[in-house]
């Protein structure tokens, strides 16, 4: 099939192959339970919570402790977008988000 609706161009043979081979490469590697037990312990349940609502829980290894301040506070960005495309207002005893707690869990796992 090399045509999809409204004349979109599903991607050739090899065009698959690039796309698989870049996915395989720089997907999201999720975060492995028995390395992380602590990850089901009070210290790792801000980060469990917030953290799998749209992907993977990732694994920690994949940044330093710097790195991961910066894609929290993108991810903080992607939530506040997603909440507001949901709904406008937090439902009452809706748990928060616990920034400093995430932070705190993935500085200890991160990559040096
Ligand atoms: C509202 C949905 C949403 C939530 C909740 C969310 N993410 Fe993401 N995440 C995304 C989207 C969308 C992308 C891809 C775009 C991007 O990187 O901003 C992404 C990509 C990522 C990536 C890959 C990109 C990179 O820079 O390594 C990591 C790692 C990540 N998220 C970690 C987290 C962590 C940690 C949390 C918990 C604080 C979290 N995400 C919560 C939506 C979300």
């Amino acid at each position: 099939m090399s045509e999809m609706m409204a004349g979109v161009s599903a991607p050739t043979d090899e065009e698959t192959r690039t796309l698989v081979a870049y996915l395989r490469r720089h997907a999201q590697r999720p975060l492995d339970p028995r390395r992380y037990p602590d990850v089901y312990r009070p210290e790792g349940e801000a980060f469990r919570l917030a953290c799998n609502q749209c992907h993977v829980l990732p694994d920690p290894q994949r940044h330093t402790a710097a790195q991961w301040r910066a894609v929290i506070a993108r991810m903080q960005e992607n939530m506040a977008w997603m909440n507001r495309v949901v709904a406008s207002k937090a439902l009452p005893g809706e748990p928060q988000l616990r920034v400093e707690e995430i932070n705190a869990f993935l500085a200890k796992h991160a990559r040096p």
